[in-house]
């Protein structure tokens, strides 16, 4: 049996040089199309194939990605981790799509996993504030990128100013002219959700409002079921006593409150307004169009996994950015009745 081919043989029988071969290999966008051609022709003449695992100990590195989300069933994330795609498809990568379903114990052991895979680098939203596993990831040479969350100067990262997010949300229900107003969502140990609640609080002081304006209800998770159970808790209230309005951590919580005002024959916006944060797809899709606080999710990914690729690629000058992107409200019939048809 002759012995496969190696990148030496294609460059030699092409007439190139090993860089030009890895390119076509990795980045063909950045080769001429004639010598992509000729390399191509060679790579089929001697039935050359990639030795990933040779490539991976030459290295020390995969060409993939690893990811670490929340919760893979929450669309906001499933639309990141397609602009993550995007990027790593550009710069010829893959990417692992891990879900640590707000558990620190499985973050962790993806961690350990994709270090142990040679991922070429990670992006996390992580479970808490502080991880020293990811730190100590680092310190070992490993690349990671804070996403939807923002991080020290020492480190990438791309996130949403959630707080000013939450200070939109709740400053238009104050112009539609709501003073019981209830922040939905939790746990308050996530920062996105504690940066939303401090924003929606902030609305209410410029307002010149009591604190007593915003009422905290939290919710063990960010989901559809811990929507609807507010909901039903929410409708059992007393009306004169009952919050006009509610500003839900994310999109999944408001659908959940909204199916259960649906379910219960309340009228939103008139009997509570609903507002949301993501401004998934399913949100103007909703049966009462959802209003919400927009965040340009597969931008969030896009930038998130360039920024890995230029610190993994050019360590050289590469140079730490903490990308905040501003959010943007969306206004719906679930929150203001003179748009209902
Ligand atoms: O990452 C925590 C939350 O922030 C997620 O639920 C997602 O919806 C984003 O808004």
């Amino acid at each position: 049996m002759t012995e496969s081919a190696s990148v030496i043989d294609v460059a030699r029988r092409a007439g190139v040089s090993l860089g030009t071969v890895s390119n076509v290999l990795n980045r063909p966008e950045r080769v001429a199309p004639a010598t992509r051609e000729r390399v191509r022709q060679a790579i089929e003449e001697l039935e050359f194939v990639r030795n990933e695992a040779a490539r991976q100990l030459r290295t020390g590195r995969s060409r993939t990605i690893g990811l670490i989300v929340l919760d893979v069933g929450n669309p906001f994330f499933t639309d990141l981790a397609a602009g993550v795609e995007n990027a790593a498809e550009e710069a010829g990568l893959s990417v692992i799509l891990c879900n640590s379903g707000n558990s620190a114990t499985r973050e962790d052991h993806y961690l350990s996993l994709l270090q142990e895979q040679r991922a070429y680098g990670i992006l996390i939203t992580p479970v808490t504030g502080k991880n020293d596993r990811i730190q100590e990831l680092r310190a070992r040479g490993m690349q990671v990128v804070l996403v939807d969350r923002g991080s020290a100067k020492r480190q990438c990262s791309v996130s949403v100013d959630d707080v000013v997010g939450g200070e939109l949300a709740v400053a238009h229900l104050i112009a539609q002219g709501h003073e019981r107003i209830a922040f939905v969502g939790g746990p308050v140990s996530i920062n996105q959700v504690a940066d939303r609640l401090v924003g929606a609080r902030r609305a209410a002081r410029s307002a010149g409002l009591p604190k007593t304006a915003i009422r905290l209800i939290r919710t063990p998770g960010l989901n559809v079921a811990a929507g609807r159970k507010t909901g039903e808790q929410i409708a059992g209230m007393p009306p004169r006593t009952r919050p006009t309005a509610v500003f839900c951590a994310n999109d999944l919580l408001a659908l959940g409150v909204l199916q259960e005002m649906t379910r219960r024959n309340l009228d939103v916006p008139g009997d509570l307004a609903i507002v949301g944060y993501d401004d998934i797809d399913f949100a103007a899709a909703a049966a009462v169009p959802l209003t919400s606080v927009r965040q340009p999710r597969a931008q969030l990914g896009h930038t998130a996994a360039e920024l890995l690729i230029d610190e993994v690629s050019s360590p050289e000058t590469h140079q730490h950015r903490q990308v905040v992107f501003e959010p943007e409200l969306v206004v719906r019939e679930s929150s203001d009745a003179k748009l209902s048809t």
